[in-house]
């Protein structure tokens, strides 16, 4: 007999795997395309790691079909990243039951299901949160990917309505089906970012599952700028965590326990230079052309910020298309302004 089978036929145990190890309050970096790739999550892992990292959601038919290849980019990803939770999306419960099979035997130590994204070719296609409007597909598609999961936990990540607020009857329903971990995003799929996350929707999706349950842990979203308000976060509203996503880009160190939270936007260029350094030459060494060197731009706002021509350097940055000519200007740079290596060296300060 195996852990998800009980005698005299009662209600089989939902399996947590790593989502049992983890207390409350439980931190958890957002998964968010085209930011929290593996690159990304070993620098997070390095400047102060959350409880559980998530993957940028891939689509379940290019997991089992044709854009194999071009998916697999999103599916790397090395042991610095566990406990890690690879998050999945599509329409069909045959593609999800196969795309588990898949990412299972990969090694992920989770499966997330997306049901919340609101970009609207997405939504047309019916995936996400088009799927609040059809609570009973959405149920089918969880007992598909538990199906095929065995072991591995099972969570799904959703918002709190579609075109309307229908916390009850949404969180209600997906419940009944028992999964190891919930994530509520405060907001409806039509507000998109706009707004502010309603956390007494997260609180009510939380006595939900007091009710439906319990075992299920539940996660808040929305707007958390601060690493400090998380614990009375979880009080207040009686969920486990807290799930973070834009806050990350106002500072990596954002998880960090040991005294560097919130104090990002303050620290000397020079460390700000330095993990820009090192996420510009990982990104190098782990794609290497596999992924597209203009989505690291999107991190020069990250690093090169709060300090005097912060804003001048990342202009020259964003000017250019390959790692050889950013690498380049951050060097002329330092030297310029007496960061330079060399300087350094010569001055006995490294
Ligand atoms: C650039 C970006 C990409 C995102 N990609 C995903 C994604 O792939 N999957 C997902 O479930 N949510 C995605 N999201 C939503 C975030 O996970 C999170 O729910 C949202 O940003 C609200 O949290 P925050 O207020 O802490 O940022 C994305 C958000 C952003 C800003």
């Amino acid at each position: 007999m195996n852990d998800t089978e009980t005698p005299h036929g009662a209600q089989p145990v939902v399996p947590k795997g790593f989502w049992a190890q983890l207390r409350a309050p439980i931190r958890a970096l957002a998964p968010m395309e085209d930011v929290t790739d593996s690159v990304f999550r070993r620098i997070v892992a390095s400047c102060g790691r959350p409880d559980v990292f998530f993957t940028e959601f891939t689509h379940v038919a290019h997991i089992v079909g044709r854009k194999k290849k071009s998916t697999a980019p999103r599916l790397v990803f090395t042991d610095e990243e566990r406990p890690l939770v690879v998050q999945i999306w599509g329409r069909d419960p045959e593609q999800f039951f196969r795309a588990t099979l898949k990412v299972r035997e990969m090694g992920f130590d989770g499966i997330d299901i997306n049901m919340g994204c609101p970009v609207k070719k997405i939504k047309k296609t019916g995936a996400c949160s088009a799927l609040i409007r059809e609570p009973e597909h959405a149920v089918e598609i969880i007992h598909a990917v538990q199906e095929a999961a065995g072991e591995t936990p099972v969570s799904v990540k959703t918002r709190i309505g579609f075109d309307r607020v229908v916390t009850e009857d949404w969180i209600g329903a997906l419940l009944r089906r028992k999964f190891a971990a919930l994530t509520v995003h405060g907001r409806i799929a039509s507000q998109l970012s706009e707004g502010e996350a309603d956390w007494a929707e997260i609180a009510r999706a939380a006595r939900i599952r007091d009710e439906v349950s319990p075992e299920t842990l539940v996660i808040g979203n929305g707007d958390v700028m601060t690493a400090r308000e998380i614990p009375a976060r979880c009080r207040k509203y009686g969920i486990d965590g807290v799930m973070v996503g834009r806050a990350i880009f106002g500072d990596p160190f954002f998880f960090d326990t040991r005294g560097r939270s919130g104090r990002f936007s303050s620290a000397q260029p020079e460390e700000k230079l330095a993990l820009l350094e090192r996420h510009i030459a990982l990104h190098r060494e782990v794609w290497n052309g596999r992924r597209n060197y203009e989505v690291l731009k999107r991190f020069y706002k990250v690093y090169l910020t709060g300090f005097d021509d912060a804003a001048k350097l990342r202009d020259r940055l964003n000017r250019t298309f390959t790692y050889a000519e950013a690498e380049a200007v951050l060097a002329e740079y330092r030297s310029a302004s007496g960061l330079g290596g060399d300087d350094r060296e010569r001055d006995g300060k490294t």
